[in-house]
């Protein structure tokens, strides 16, 4: 019997919350690269044996898996789901607490950055799996067309954008994070690749130049989705910052940065991207700027716009500037 059709959206955001919450949790248990790369059999996982068989059970039944013998492998849905996985884990492992506490936060019961956060590390790995997936191509492009030695990677996460391009580059790097548990990945990561004589891990607050190490000897400086961490200390604050910068800089330094514009339309927007990702932001009280106003801050600072790219990742623009070389 033909299965029945049912147009009730209801059920694909059911799927979709489920799905997504499944995918992240298995990406954070370091299981989705064993499924794609030879498939996996819940029994030797080592997880809760009844909720183990019924994960993968599951993800047949949305046509993610599907079972050979007592084997799961991803289907070819599955694969693309696995391909743009940086999405789910970044949302569901980033924000999945801070979202479910929203009551909490609506009402003032709750702050955030105190009883409730994001979780800063699945935030990293997430958006370094998008970078991957989704902005690398354009950044290799832009990268092509200018010279520079060294890379300054501020907010690097989990250092692995930066290792790409210095293995890409013959570039030598240094990354920068405030954050403890990123800086001891990032730095675990750099030694893993074989990187260590090459790249840096510095813990430092990056929002307070004048306390960011080396940058007299950085002449391409990275900043992928942190520019915004600047900004929500105040348009004047980002001015400041990036007047700073400019002058800590050696002279024809490039900065090239990258940041989500919010949705052009206020009601009913179709993006793709776009109104969950400022959503998310606004848990920390982040606005957001498009490329026009990034570009103003930055010639308002000092900098010359070089280039504005459209990445792959909706809503996301690539910007290049440079410091004057005279
Ligand atoms: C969204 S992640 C982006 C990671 C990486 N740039 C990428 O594109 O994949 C933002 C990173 O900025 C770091 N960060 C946030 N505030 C910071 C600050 N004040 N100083 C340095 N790093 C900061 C976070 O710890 C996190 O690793």
């Amino acid at each position: 019997m033909a299965q029945q059709v049912i147009d009730r959206p209801v059920f694909d955001y059911m799927q979709a919350y489920v799905t997504c919450t499944v995918i992240s949790a298995l990406e954070k248990l370091g299981a989705l690269d064993q499924l794609a790369e030879h498939g996996v059999v819940p029994a030797e996982l080592g997880y809760e044996e009844f909720l183990g068989e019924a994960t993968f059970r599951y993800l047949a039944e949305r046509g993610i898996v599907r079972q050979e013998g007592n084997r799961y492998v991803l289907t070819k849905s599955g694969r693309h789901l696995y391909d743009e996985r940086g999405y789910l884990l970044w949302l569901a492992g980033g924000y999945g607490e801070a979202l479910n506490s929203l009551d909490g936060l609506l009402s003032r019961k709750q702050t955030f950055g105190t009883e409730v956060d994001r979780d800063v590390r699945w935030v990293a790995v997430g958006s370094a799996l998008v970078g991957e997936a989704d902005l690398r191509a354009e950044v290799m492009e832009i990268l092509g067309g200018i010279e520079f030695t060294t890379i300054g990677d501020i907010g690097c996460g989990n250092g692995h954008f930066l290792i790409d391009l210095c293995r890409a580059t013959d570039a030598k790097g240094v990354g920068f994070d405030i954050s403890p548990a990123a800086c001891a990945e990032a730095t675990q990561e750099v030694e893993r690749a074989g990187f260590g004589d090459r790249i840096d891990i510095v813990q430092v607050d990056a929002t307070d130049v004048d306390s960011v190490p080396h940058l007299e000897n950085i002449d391409l400086v990275m900043a992928f989705f942190f520019m915004h961490e600047v900004l929500e200390l105040g348009h004047d604050v980002l001015v400041d910052y990036l007047t700073r910068t400019c002058e800590r800089l050696p002279a024809g330094a490039y900065v090239l940065t990258t940041e989500v514009a919010p949705p052009t339309q206020s009601e009913d927007t179709a993006e793709a991207f776009g109104p969950e990702y400022v959503y998310t932001q606004a848990l920390m009280s982040q606005r957001l700027m498009n490329a026009e106003q990034w570009s103003a801050a930055f010639t308002e600072a000092g900098f010359q716009v070089e280039r504005i790219v459209e990445g792959r990742l909706p809503g996301s623009r690539l910007i290049l500037v440079r410091k004057p070389l005279a």
